[in-house]
C-alpha cells in the first residue's frame, strides 16, 4: 500500500481530481490533505472522499516539527503540493520525496510570487503562443527542483487568461494522477 499525503492552499480541484482518480485503487490511500488556510475549499472536497484534514499556520511550518510528526506519523511515500502557496522548509525536503505542479512551463514563469492566475495573466500578457504545466520534484527554491513531466498548450492572440487557465487545468486534471501512479507504482 502507498500513502500519499496532498498540500493544497485553495480551490484543491487537483487535489479532488487525484482522490477521484485514486478512489478505486486500493493499492495507494490519500492519508491526509494538509492546508495552511482554514477556509480554503480544498478542505470541503477532503470531506467528500472522506480524507483525514490538517490545517496549520506559519509558526506550525516554520518553527515547529507539528507537520512533519503528522506526516511521519502517517508514514507517507509522497508528499504532493497541488496548489500549495508556502514554501516548503528544509525539514520536510530532507524527510520526504515531495513533487510540486506548476501551471507554466519552468523554467520559464515560475519563482515566488508566480502562482495561479498569476502566472497565466503573464504568459498573455507577454504574448506566448504556448504555455503549460510542469511537474517536478520540490527543492529549498521556488519551482526550481528537478522536472518529471512537462505538457503543452497552445494559446491563441484571442486567449485571456481564463483561457490559458482552462487549458492548463485541464493538463493537470489528465496528466497529475498519472504522474503520481507512474512515480509510485511503475509503468
Ligand atoms: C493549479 O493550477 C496549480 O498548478 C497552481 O495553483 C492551481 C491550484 O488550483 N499552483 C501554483 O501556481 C504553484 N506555484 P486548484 O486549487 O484548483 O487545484
Amino acid at each position: 500500500m502507498k500513502k500519499i499525503a496532498i498540500f493544497a492552499s485553495g480551490s484543491g480541484s487537483n487535489a479532488e481530481n487525484i482522490a477521484h482518480y485514486f478512489e478505486k485503487n486500493e493499492n495507494l490511500n490519500i492519508e491526509c490533505i494538509y492546508s495552511n488556510k482554514a477556509d480554503a475549499f480544498v478542505l470541503e472536497r477532503a470531506k467528500r472522499y472522506s480524507i483525514p484534514t490538517l490545517v496549520f499556520n506559519r509558526d506550525d511550518f516554520y518553527k515547529s516539527t507539528n507537520v512533519l510528526e503528522s506526516l511521519k506519523g502517517y508514514d507517507v511515500d509522497i508528499v504532493v503540493l497541488a496548489g500549495f502557496l508556502w514554501l516548503i522548509p528544509e525539514n520536510l525536503i530532507r524527510n520526504f520525496t515531495i513533487i510540486n505542479i506548476h501551471p507554466a512551463l519552468l523554467p520559464s514563469y515560475g519563482g515566488k510570487g508566480m502562482y495561479g492566475n498569476k502566472v497565466h495573466e503573464a504568459v498573455v500578457a507577454n504574448k506566448e503562443t504556448e504555455s503549460g504545466i510542469t511537474i517536478h520534484f520540490v527543492n529549498e527554491k521556488y519551482d526550481e527542483g528537478q522536472t518529471i513531466f512537462q505538457a503543452i498548450c497552445e494559446i491563441l492572440p484571442s486567449d485571456t487568461a481564463d483561457d490559458v487557465a482552462s487549458k492548463v487545468h485541464a493538463l493537470e486534471y489528465e496528466h497529475f494522477p498519472r504522474v503520481i501512479d507512474r512515480l509510485l507504482f511503475g509503468s
